[in-house]
Parts: structure tokens; C-alpha cells; sequence
């Protein structure tokens, strides 16, 4: 029994309006009846765009094919003169004058660059995520591009695997929320606007469940999980008209994802019923070979093609081989034109027919690039995506009276902020703590800082340390500044051991007894939950502020003033060891849990089940108190929705915002189902001793599952509501569906 899914089944992408999708169907289908097969296999070409030094195309061949029509697509490209000379040589030099799509990774900024996705998903503000990706897009677009890769919705719950930084942790509902946003902030409203981008949700599918977190690593896994953890954020990211895929490198179940007819045709096509693009992932078609499910370039052509695959990004495969294998027979003329009108449709629905320049504008890119109001929407969503981890005696936040401030640790005079995928980003852009700070103290406030060890991986070099203990003595205050280099989470670049890189965690030791009695505050730079265990036991105060982008120091100094109240939530559950990998909130019971028989339960003889900090965990400066849960009924029907509601009061001196989470469980059903399970949230913004009633409403569709045979369905039984701030706590009350 084929698994059924929403009723909201997608169409065409951009949510297009029926009107103007049919002219654009007729403009296609007279632009093929033109083409040779030669040049409608030219539009399924990807190829990588670059630049010489002065921005011109650096590779010259790409203009001769583009004029041959071998060229449908070219990423990387951005730059208004770069994409302006290869779209005259497409558009006034080729037979047709078909326009090159312009493709390039704006994952989190473009040149303004906003926190890494994980850290956007930490602050669980769906508003700010969609005007990111809005921003990112108008900047992308005033730079002629025309496409981004992105959202990138690959849920994870594997901390070794590098490229967690680029997702939005490890839960399905959350991850689909934020796939929405992002799809809805880079492609607005109208996908001619010459403001917005065409979106791209990658990796399809299951990327982020690479075995061991080794990068381009098998994945396996029932059906059952596939479709219930890892394919929901896509069907949200279409749902919300996305108009592209993009293949994923991995195996799932012994099959590429890149030729999977379960992934391509029966779910993407059949069940969901999308009709845009499918693109694959660099030299992804190639990699078949390696995989070793094709013998050569036409087999793995052949195989990616006759799977559902419209466009081949930088394995060159299939202008090599699909003219011969239409000519064998081996693949339809008609599969080619299936890829062809999807592509050809996506450029006519962006307008590039009707003016193939109109995306590039120097004025536009001159206005809108790092502008001061795209720089504060960064500083603003900097700050909400930092999560307060720990502050024993309440040492944070520091205030004025503190006159000389020791900045100690390797990230913090640093420009590598802003991660690893930061588009046409420059280092040199981003705020440092150190200027953070000292755009933050006041007059005669001074910083004394020193690296006193490095964050490069295996580097064991304490000779710094001294240097770093004297400038400590001499202060009234401390920051540590440790974490990551963004090379070390990002795409190829997953760790085995999750802990801080390099001599940090010693240099915090020597520091944090240096310190005495001394205000220290310790700031992580990382793209990934580090074990941090060790520096949990020895730091009072603890701040999470990931890569926050090009205003990263100006955003952790006004969260370390108290200029703003963090509020941040983790979306990725931080393991106590790495041994406990993967560690995620929403588990399965076991037959024996733990705490049930000493000896004989699901547990460790040497390490806690539970993580160090838990999903949707995050301090503030300051206190909110939760009232008793109330609901309209104990008892409800199959179609009833069930409204809960609670007091929320901010109980401290400050204004706070929390994040209120509605946690879900279904107590007893025809198959195990999570302890808890997120779904719904609500985001406070609280005034001291100000009360806000919350209320959620719970409905069928929230107490669906797929059952054993795959079937999207609920059941009648027991169900436990839980609602606080963090998936571990929270006022509970139980109902039955009857
Ligand atoms: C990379 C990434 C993918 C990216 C593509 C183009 O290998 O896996 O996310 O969009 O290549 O840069």
C-alpha cells in the first residue's frame, strides 16, 4: 500500500497562478518544438562558473559552448558584469537565444551575511528566518543570480557530521517550519520580481543520517523512518512552492539518491505530484561510477535520467551521452523533453525570456549590498539565535563598572564568523568580538586580549597560555572565546571527537582558576553541538553564539551587556560524549527504559543516556514561571481538536522573550511512538511580572503518524501534553481520543 500523504499535494512551484502558468506553458512548448535534441540536452548542462581576477569569465570555453547551446545553466555565477557577459553570449550568440539560469549557494547571506542556519533555527523566530532569506535573495538577485541552493533541510542528528551547521537541527516539524520561511523569504511572493530568487530544497533525501556522521557516508534505514523524520521538510519546502530539488550524494537503501525511483518518481512525482526541476549535486551522476552502480558515463547517464534527474550539475555526463542513448533507444525523446520544459518553464517563470538582464542591476547591488539596514537585520537576528547554556551566580550579563576586560582564546580577534558556505560574504566584512566589545565599553574601559592557545584541530600547543594568565591577572573581567574554525564544520569536514579543538579546553582551565572570584563568561564559535562536558563543569557562564555572521561581535557584546536578553533555543540536542551519538529528544521508550530495573534497562555502564543540554534548551536573563496546564476536555473524538492553554509569567527584572513549546505523546498505539514529540511553539516577549496566556490547539492532523503499513493515520488513546520551555520540562495533563 502506497503511503499516503497530506492532501496538499504540490504543483506547479511558485505557487503559480493558474492565468500565467498557461501562457508560460505555451511559450515553452513553441520554444521546443524549435530545438534540436542537441540543444534541448544542452539546457539539462550545469556547468561552474568563474571569475578572473577583473571578474570576467575566467573560463573560455564556457562561452563557446554557451554559443553552441551546451550550456543551460551555470552556478557559481554572480556579479553583475560576469553574469551580463555570459547571458550576451547565450542570448545573442546561440541559435535560439535560450537565457542561461544563473545558479549560486546563498545559504544564509549573500553578501550580508546572517548567522548559519543552525544558529537561525536556535532562535526559533520564524519571522526573522523568512526576512534573512529575503535579504540574502534581493542581494543575490541585484547580483544577477537567479537561482539559489537553498533551504537546505537535511534534519540531523548526528553532531560529527560537519554540515549540521547548514540545517536546522535535528526535528522534523521545526526543520519544516523553517523550510517554509526560507522558501517564502527567497522567492516572495512573485517569481518574476526582480527581488527574489528561484529556491532549491536540498539534499534529497536523508543526507543528514550519514552513518558514523562520516560525510557522503551510506544511510539506511526503514521506509517507516524515511518518510516520518526525513521527508516531511521537503514536502513543507514544496508544499510552499518550492521550485527545485536537488539530489543528494548519499545512498539510501542501497540505491543513490541520484538515480532512486522510489525518492524521484514515486514520492517526488507520483504522491506529491511536483512538476518543477530536479537538479543534481556536483558531479553527482559521475559519482554513480564510484558508487558502483554504473559502469561507465552512459550507464550512470542513463540511470540519473531515466530516474527522474532534469539537469546534471558539473558531471558533464549528460552532454556527452544522451544524444547517443536517444539515438539507441536506451532513453525516450520524450524523457528529455519532460527535463526540458521543467527547465525551460523555471526561466520563463523568472522572466528571463521577456529580459534576459533584467536580474543584474549595478545600481541595485550598490544600493543593497552590506547596507546598514541589512546589517542590522543581521545584528538583530545574530543576537535571537543566541542560547545562554549556563550562567551559575548570574555572571552574565557583565555591566560598565568592568573597566578592563582580558579577551581570552583563538576566536576572539577572528573574521571567520560568518561559516563556511557564506556566498560572495568577505571576511573582512565581519565584526570581531574584540570590536564588538569595544564598540560596546565605555570610554575608559579597555581590553586586553591574547589567543593563549589555538581552535586547529590536534594542535596541543599551550606555550600561549602564560601570556594569556597575565593579561587575566590584570583584569577586572573575563571572556573566553573559544569554539571552531569554520572550515571544521562545513561540507567535507566531519570530527570523530566533538569536543573543543586544539589546547582550548586547557586554556579555559588555566583561565577559569586564574579568574578567582572574577566575572567570566565563556562564548562559543562553533557550527556544530560540541561535547563539553568537561568545560560545563568548570565555567559558570556559558554563551552559544555559533557563527553569527558579519555583525558577530557586535551581537555577542550586546548579549554579554544585557543591551539584550538572550532567548535563543537549541534545535540540536549537545551529547555529554560523543559515545552517546545520536543523541535526539524525541526517542522511543525501549521495553526497558532506563530507571526501571537497575541493571537490566537501556542505558550505559559509563556515560548518562541523557545529552549534556537538551533539545530546546536555552537560559534567560531571566525568569519566567509556567502556570497549571488547563484544557477545554479530558476526552475528545477522531476529528475533535483539543485547546490547551497555560499562564506564562515573566518573574524576573527584565524583559524576556521565551520560546513556549507544546510537546505531544501517544501514550499507547499500533506502533512505538516518541516520548515526546514537538508541535507547536510560541514565542513570548514578556515585560517583568507581565503575564501572557498561551493556547494551543491540538488537532487530528497533530496526532497523525504513519502506521506499520506506511499509512498517514490516528488512533484513538491516551495522549500527554507537555508545555514549558525545554523538550526535558514543562507542565503536563493527559487526554483520551475516543
Ligand atoms: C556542494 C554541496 C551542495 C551545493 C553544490 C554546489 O557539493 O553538496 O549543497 O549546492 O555542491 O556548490
Amino acid at each position: 500500500m502506497a503511503a499516503t500523504w497530506s492532501d496538499k499535494a504540490v504543483g506547479r512551484p511558485f505557487g503559480a497562478d493558474q492565468k500565467r502558468d498557461s501562457a508560460l506553458k505555451e511559450q515553452v512548448e513553441a520554444l521546443l518544438c524549435q530545438m534540436t535534441l542537441e540543444e534541448k540536452i544542452g539546457q539539462m548542462n550545469q556547468v561552474a562558473g568563474s571569475r578572473d581576477t577583473t571578474g570576467a569569465p575566467a573560463n573560455t570555453e564556457i562561452e563557446a559552448d554557451v554559443r553552441e547551446g551546451r550550456v543551460g545553466s551555470v552556478f557559481n555565477a554572480f556579479g553583475v558584469d560576469f553574469t551580463r557577459e555570459l547571458q550576451k553570449q547565450a542570448v545573442e550568440h546561440s541559435r535560439l537565444g535560450i537565457p542561461l539560469l544563473f545558479g549560486y549557494d546563498i545559504i544564509h547571506g549573500f553578501r550580508t551575511i546572517f548567522p548559519i542556519p543552525l544558529g537561525q533555527a536556535a532562535s526559533w523566530h520564524l519571522e526573522g528566518i523568512e526576512r534573512a532569506a529575503r535579504i540574502m535573495a534581493i542581494e543575490g538577485a541585484a547580483s544577477g543570480v537567479h537561482w539559489t541552493f537553498a533551504p537546505m533541510v537535511d534534519v540531523a542528528r548526528d553532531p560529527r557530521w560537519g554540515r549540521v551547521m547548514e540545517g536546522a537541527g535535528e526535528d522534523t516539524y521545526l526543520t519544516s517550519l523553517i523550510a517554509r520561511a526560507q522558501v517564502r523569504g527567497i522567492q516572495g511572493r512573485d517569481p518574476g520580481a526582480i527581488d527574489t530568487l528561484a529556491a532549491c530544497v536540498k539534499h534529497y533525501a536523508a543526507y543528514g543520517a550519514v552513518e558514523a556522521g562520516r560525510e557522503y557516508n551510506t544511510v539506511d534505514m526503514s521506509e517507516w523512518r524515511l518518510r516520518s523524520i526525513y521527508l516531511p521538510p521537503f514536502l513543507a519546502a514544496l508544499e510552499e512552492g518550492c521550485a527545485s530539488v536537488m539530489t543528494a550524494f548519499n545512498t539510501l537503501n542501497a540505491l543513490p539518491a541520484t538515480c532512486h525511483p522510489l525518492l524521484l518518481d514515486q514520492i517526488l512525482r507520483r504522491e506529491w505530484r511536483f512538476e518543477g526541476m530536479v537538479v543534481t549535486d556536483y558531479t553527482a551522476i559521475m559519482e554513480l561510477e564510484q558508487h558502483g552502480v554504473a559502469a561507465n558515463a552512459s550507464e550512470a547517464s542513463r540511470k540519473a535520467v531515466n530516474a527522474g534527474v532534469d539537469m546534471d550539475m558539473q558531471s558533464s555526463y549528460f552532454i556527452k551521452t544522451l544524444n547517443d542513448l536517444v539515438q539507441n533507444g536506451q532513453v525516450e525523446e520524450a524523457r528529455i523533453d519532460e527535463a526540458v520544459r521543467r527547465i525551460l518553464w523555471l526561466k520563463a517563470a523568472l522572466g528571463l525570456f521577456e529580459d534576459p538582464y533584467r536580474y543584474a542591476n549595478d545600481d541595485r547591488e550598490a544600493e543593497c549590498l552590506l547596507s546598514d539596514a541589512h546589517r542590522r537585520a543581521a545584528r538583530e537576528q545574530a543576537r535571537e539565535s543566541m542560547v545562554l547554556l549556563k550562567n551559575e551566580g548570574n555572571v552574565l550579563p557583565l555591566n560598565d563598572r568592568h573597566k578592563k576586560i582580558a579577551l581570552i582564546g583563538p576566536l576572539g580577534n577572528t573574521r571567520r564568523l560568518i561559516g563556511s558556505w557564506h556566498g560572495n560574504g568577505d571576511h573582512n566584512d565581519t565584526v570581531t568580538l574584540s570590536e564588538g566589545l569595544a564598540n560596546r565599553l565605555v570610554e575608559d574601559a579597555v581590553i586586553l586580549y591574547a589567543e593563549g592557545a589555538s581552535n586547529r584541530i590536534g594542535d596541543t600547543d599551550t606555550s600561549g597560555i602564560e601570556a594569556a594568565l597575565e593579561l587575566v591577572r590584570q583584569a577586572d573581567a573575563v571572556v573566553l572565546a573559544l569554539g571552531e574554525d569554520e572550515a571544521d564544520a562545513d561540507e567535507a569536514a566531519s570530527r570523530a571527537d566533538i569536543g573543543l579543538p586544539g589546547a582550548q579546553l586547557e586554556l579555559a582551565r588555566r583561565v577559569l582558576e586564574a579568574a578567582g572570584d572574577m566575572p567570566i563568561a565563556t562564548v562559543l564559535f562553533n557550527g556544530r553541538p560540541l561535547a563539553l562536558t568537561e568545560l560545563d563543569e568548570i565555567a559558570p557562564a556559558i554563551l552559544e553564539a555559533w557563527w553569527p555572521g558579519t555583525e558577530a561581535g557586535n551581537a555577542v557584546a550586546d548579549v554579554l551587556f544585557g543591551d539584550v536578553n538572550p532567548s535563543g533555543k537549541l534545535p540540536m540536542s549537545f551529547p555529554a560524549s560523543v559515545g552517546q551519538i545520536p543523541v535526539y529528544y524525541n526517542a522511543f521508550n525501549t521495553g526497558r527504559p532506563k530507571g526501571v530495573d537497575p541493571k537490566y534497562a537501556s542505558k550505559y555502564l559509563d556515560i548518562p543516556n541523557a545529552p549534556l543540554y537538551p533539545f530546546g534548551f536555552g537560559l534567560s536573563y531571566t525568569t519566567f514561571e509556567y502556570g497549571a496546564l488547563e484544557t477545554t476536555c479530558s476526552e475528545i473524538g477522531l476529528d475533535d481538536t483539543l485547546e490547551v492553554s497555560l499562564a506564562v509569567t515573566n518573574t524576573g527584572e527584565r524583559d524576556g522573550i521565551e520560546v513556549v513549546q507544546l510537546y505531544l505523546q501517544d501514550v499507547h498505539a499500533s506502533v512505538v511512538r516518541p516520548l515526546r514529540e514537538l508541535k507547536g511553539f510560541q514565542r513570548l516577549e514578556l515585560a517583568p511580572g507581565t503575564c501572557e496566556r498561551v493556547t494551543f490547539r491540538i488537532t487530528p492532523d497533530m496526532r497523525g503518524f504513519l502506521n506499520a503499513e506506511l499509512e498517514h493515520m490516528q488512533e484513538p488513546g491516551l495522549f500527554r501534553v507537555q508545555i514549558g520551555g525545554c523538550s526535558q520540562s514543562g507542565q503536563e495533563i493527559e487526554f483520551r481520543v475516543v
